[in-house]
C-alpha cells in the first residue's frame, strides 16, 4: 500500500514537472513568434498611449513663454512646439535646478513647412538611469513607433538610454540639469 502512494505521488510530481516543461516552452515559442518588445519599448509605448489619453495637445501647457511653432536649433525640428506636464511646468517656473521625478516635456519638431517630422520626448523615472539623472529618452515617429538609427552595421531603438541623447544634453548650460532649452 505504502509503494502504491509513494509511486503515484512520484508520478503526480513527474506529470507536473512535465506540463510546467512544455508550457514554458510554449510560452516560449509564442513570445518570440510575436518579437518580444524590450523593455524601453514598452515604457515608449506605455508613455505614448499616457500622451494621448491626456490628450496633451490641449490640456498640458506650453513651455513658459514659448507658443507653438517657435524656432528651433538642431539637430531638433526647424520649428518646435513644446509642452510640459505640470510637475515639469512648476519646477521650471520656480527655476529649479533639477526637475522632478515624473516630469515629462515632450518636443514636437516639425519641418520648415510645419509637417511633423518627430516628436522626442524627455521622463524622468526614478532608479531607471541613475548614471544620467534618470531620464528617459524617446524619438517618436509621428505614428508613435520609436525611430531608430543604424550605428556599425546595427538598428538602435531610440528609446530609453539613447547615447546620444544623453551625450549632448548633459552639456547643457541654462540652469537646468540635462535641458537645453533656456
Ligand atoms: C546635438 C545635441 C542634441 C542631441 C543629440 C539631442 N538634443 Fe534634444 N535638445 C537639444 C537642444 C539644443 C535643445 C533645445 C531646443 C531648442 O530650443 O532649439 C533640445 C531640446 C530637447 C527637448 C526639450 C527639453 C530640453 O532639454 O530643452 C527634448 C524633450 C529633447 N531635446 C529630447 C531629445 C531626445 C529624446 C534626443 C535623442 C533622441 C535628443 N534630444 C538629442 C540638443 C540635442
Amino acid at each position: 500500500m505504502k509503494n502504491v502512494i509513494s509511486l503515484t505521488i512520484f508520478l503526480m510530481v513527474i506529470s507536473i514537472l512535465y506540463v510546467g516543461l512544455v508550457y514554458g516552452q510554449n510560452g516560449k515559442k509564442v513570445h518570440e513568434a510575436k518579437g518580444e518588445l524590450t523593455k524601453p519599448e514598452k515604457m515608449a509605448s506605455k508613455l505614448w498611449n499616457k500622451m494621448q489619453t491626456d490628450d496633451y495637445q490641449n490640456t498640458w501647457k506650453m513651455w513658459p513663454g514659448r507658443t507653438a511653432f517657435y524656432k528651433g536649433t538642431p539637430p531638433h525640428g526647424a520649428l518646435l512646439t513644446t509642452y510640459l506636464n505640470s510637475k515639469a511646468y512648476n519646477a521650471i517656473e520656480k527655476k529649479e535646478k533639477e526637475l522632478p521625478y515624473r516630469s515629462i516635456i515632450i518636443k514636437e519638431n516639425y519641418m520648415p513647412d510645419k509637417k511633423l517630422g518627430a516628436i522626442t520626448v524627455m521622463k524622468r523615472v526614478k532608479g531607471f538611469n541613475p548614471d544620467a539623472g534618470d531620464w528617459f529618452w524617446v524619438k517618436f515617429a509621428p505614428d508613435g513607433k520609436p525611430m531608430t538609427m543604424e550605428k556599425d552595421g546595427m538598428t538602435m531603438s531610440l528609446a530609453g538610454k539613447v547615447p546620444g541623447c544623453i551625450g549632448c544634453h548633459t552639456a547643457s548650460t541654462g540652469g537646468i540639469k540635462y535641458i537645453m532649452t533656456q
